[in-house]
């Protein structure tokens, strides 16, 4: 027999897991309620050309981890899988004429994505992402909301210590010019690049002060910084949105070496970090500005922001912290009865009462009732319904298996009288 295993970097979400994912969703949810962005759903695949031109030829994330799909030979578009949701986002925008409305428009996405890259600890070929973004506001007051919002998302997940790293990358106006300087420079030490930076010298300069090659640091250190070229309108965004961030009491440290891996870029780029770890690759979450991004994608001129924040890292972040407490699940009640073969009547009572909204499980299992009763404390149930010879007249026993008291009550009152208890005891 073969043995079948999950795709590498992926990993299934084991209940635990999930529920743990599922309280970082709430968390998300209730955040984009308060700040009004409203959850869309994007496929989980777009044509490729999407993020070939959204987030650029030349950044890994295309070149190298994209999982492309080959579907039927005669079809002309070809797939692939989203490697993140930005893009999807400001197609859908564009493709449902969002320009109109009332702007920015704020929207939120929460699901998996898909990056064919080396699996390690925190990085995975499918992973969970929260993505925000605003679209149509060009900033710089949205830019530091975004950014707050974020971070607020740290705190009620109880990560603590997050900072933030900002930086401003210049638009169009001013990179160019600064590129130059880049390649110069770069090209002055093109012996100590490796091969791969050494393309990029050319494909797209800017990804060498992101090269994590630890021989890169000191060469990086020592670069040309963005901040010494920006024109004074990305100079004076950059500026205004430092004082909001101080507005708001967001604690930031100016990174002049943050570029981030997507193309899409422009002005202020920002990503979190646990107090410590910035030296790593394992950024909590990441976002920026992203001004031509519509176009790109056949829309009108739109100024845009957002963030994504990882959510496989923020769970693996809490669980260093030993923050991870799992809830058993319990149900309120298990319908148990005398006659071990009754099945039906235990089916029955239990779709009854599950049709109230209570948490029930039915013993399903054709064994004694002595059993039965075991298996319902071994559930960490509350009670146990006890199907038996009242049942005649329509009542049956309610036992409290925590008091250890039992009680006779009519079938019809029973729905109520557990959802009583179940609000008295935050059951159910
Ligand atoms: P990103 O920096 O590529 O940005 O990804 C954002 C976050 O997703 C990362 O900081 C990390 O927490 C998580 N992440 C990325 N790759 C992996 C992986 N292989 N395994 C686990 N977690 C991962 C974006 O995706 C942009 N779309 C953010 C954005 C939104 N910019 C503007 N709007």
């Amino acid at each position: 027999m073969p043995s079948f295993r999950a795709p590498r970097g992926t990993r299934d979400l084991l209940p635990d897991v999930r529920a743990r994912f599922g309280r970082l969703e709430g968390i998300a949810r209730s955040l984009a309620d308060r700040y009004g962005y409203r959850e869309m759903e994007i496929p989980i695949l777009e044509q490729a050309a999407v993020f070939e031109r959204g987030i650029g030829e030349a950044t890994d994330v295309v070149e190298k981890e994209l999982f492309r799909l080959a579907p039927r030979t005669e079809e002309a578009e070809s797939w692939a899988l989203r490697p993140e949701a930005t893009a999807g986002i400001v197609r859908a925008y564009v493709q449902h004429g969002m320009q109109t409305l009332p702007q920015p428009v704020k929207l939120s996405v929460l699901g998996p994505m898909f990056r064919y890259d080396r699996p390690q600890a925190g990085r995975y070929r499918q992973f969970w992402q929260w993505d925000a973004e605003a679209i149509g506001d060009p900033g710089p007051a949205v830019d530091a909301e975004v950014i707050e919002m974020g971070l607020r998302f740290y705190v009620e997940a109880g990560v603590s210590d997050v900072q933030v790293l900002v930086n401003s990358i210049g638009d169009s106006a001013c990179r160019p010019a600064y590129l130059g300087q880049l390649k110069e420079y770069f090209g002055r030490h093109e012996a100590e690049l490796a091969d791969t930076d050494r393309q990029r010298l050319e494909t797209n300069p800017l990804r060498l002060l992101d090269s994590k090659d630890p021989a890169m640091a000191a060469l990086i250190a020592a670069a040309p910084k963005i901040s010494e070229c920006l024109c004074d309108a990305c100079s004076n965004h950059f500026e205004a949105l430092l004082a909001h961030l101080d507005a708001v009491g967001v604690p930031y440290r100016v990174e002049p070496t943050l570029v981030r891996g997507l193309d899409y870029y422009a002005r202020t780029a920002f990503e979190y970090y646990r107090r410590g770890a910035e030296g790593q690759q394992q950024a909590l979450g990441g976002g920026g500005r992203y001004d031509g991004l519509a176009e790109l994608l056949g829309g009108r001129p739109t100024p845009a922001i957002g963030f994504a924040l990882g959510l496989d890292r923020v769970l693996l972040a809490l669980e260093e912290g030993g923050e991870v407490r799992t809830r058993p699940v319990a149900p309120l009640a298990v319908v148990v009865g005398a006659d071990p073969a009754d099945t039906v009547t235990r089916l029955r009572v239990a779709s009854l009462l599950r049709a109230e909204g209570l948490a029930i499980r039915a013993e399903l299992a054709p064994r004694k009732l002595g059993r039965q009763l075991e298996a319902a404390s071994r559930d960490h149930a509350h009670f146990a319904v006890i199907i038996g010879d009242e049942l005649a007249d329509g009542h049956v026993q309610l036992k409290d298996l925590e008091a250890g008291t039992q009680r006779l009550v009519a079938l019809e009152d029973l729905a109520k009288d557990l959802a009583r208890a179940a609000k008295s005891h935050h059951h159910g």
